[in-house]
């Protein structure tokens, strides 16, 4: 009787031992991932990383190729920044502007952070419709297309405008600043950051004055080694060009092909009171 008693104990034991060892062996039981688009919220290992960018990638494939709008971007546009993303990634990627193109961004730099700034609620909301993994800050511009000279003028007098000061937070008196951007935004030193929004393109619209001179104080106030990549498009529109020379600077513009214009910018010198 009492060896039967050891017996079925030992191998009562056995049995439990085998399933502790089975579910803490990693590879035959993993623990649940809880995860978000893009952000691993639990047991964030490299390989749960890897699976996450994987998905994020092949879905992007299955998007676009039954998807029968395509970006605005010519093919040779999209190529320079899909280069620079692809030689950054995992990096901070700010956009100025939602678009058809968004999910091939977020794509390209799926383990880093990629934000987008709209400023059109309507077009935000039918772009995000059946993409809303994608992460977007709705932005009030505080200009207008037809006072992009006067804007100019402004910026000259203002001293809160000028290159020495450099700042956006709580900038209200320089007109060109974007003063009114999430706390994410002004905390994150920015990798890349494609203007491509927002609408620039007749008097009432927002222009994109102050995207092109918020980008160009950003990539100022670097404190990280190497440039700011910044790319512009539309810069067949004097408004754009103008501005560009302006605060992204020539001697900065390392690459331009169609309607697009590629600036690297180096964070400034101690000596260096303009943005140029
Ligand atoms: C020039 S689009 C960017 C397009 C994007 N790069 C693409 O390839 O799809 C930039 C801005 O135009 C505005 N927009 C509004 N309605 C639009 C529409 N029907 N098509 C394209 N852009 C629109 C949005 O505010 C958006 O931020």
């Amino acid at each position: 009787m009492l060896k039967l008693a050891v017996i079925s104990l030992t191998c009562t034991t056995l049995v439990i031992l085998f399933l502790f060892r089975m579910s803490n062996n990693p590879i035959l039981c993993k623990p649940p991932v809880l995860v978000e688009r893009g952000i691993l919220a639990d047991g964030n290992s490299t390989e749960d990383d890897s699976i996450m960018s994987q998905h994020l990638q092949v879905d992007a494939v299955l998007h676009y190729a039954t998807s029968r709008v395509t970006p605005q971007q010519t093919i040779d546009e999209i190529k320079i920044s899909f280069d620079i993303l692809k030689s950054l990634t995992p990096c901070n990627f700010l956009v100025f502007g939602l678009g058809h193109d968004s999910f091939m961004w977020s794509s390209i730099n799926p383990r880093g952070t990629t934000l987008f700034l709209e400023e059109d609620p309507k077009w935000g909301r039918a772009i995000l419709k059946d993409l809303k993994f994608l992460r977007a800050n709705k932005v009030n511009f505080r200009t207008k297309l037809y006072e992009a000279e006067k804007l100019i003028e402004h910026y000259h007098k203002e001293p809160d405008c000028w290159a020495r000061k450099s700042f956006l937070k709580g900038n209200h008196k320089c007109k060109l600043a974007l003063d009114m951007l999430s706390d994410e935004v002004y905390d994150k030193e920015w990798d890349v950051i494609m203007i491509d929004g927002p609408k620039g393109y007749f008097d009432q619209a927002p222009g994109r004055m102050s995207a092109i001179y918020s980008a160009a104080v950003m990539a100022r106030n670097r404190k990280r080694p190497g440039f700011t990549h910044v790319i512009l498009h539309d810069v067949d529109r004097d408004v754009e060009k103008v501005y560009a020379q302006l605060f992204l600077c020539r001697k900065n513009l390392v690459n331009g092909v169609g309607r697009l214009w590629y600036f690297q910018i180096p964070p400034p010198s101690d000596n260096n009171t303009s943005f140029c």
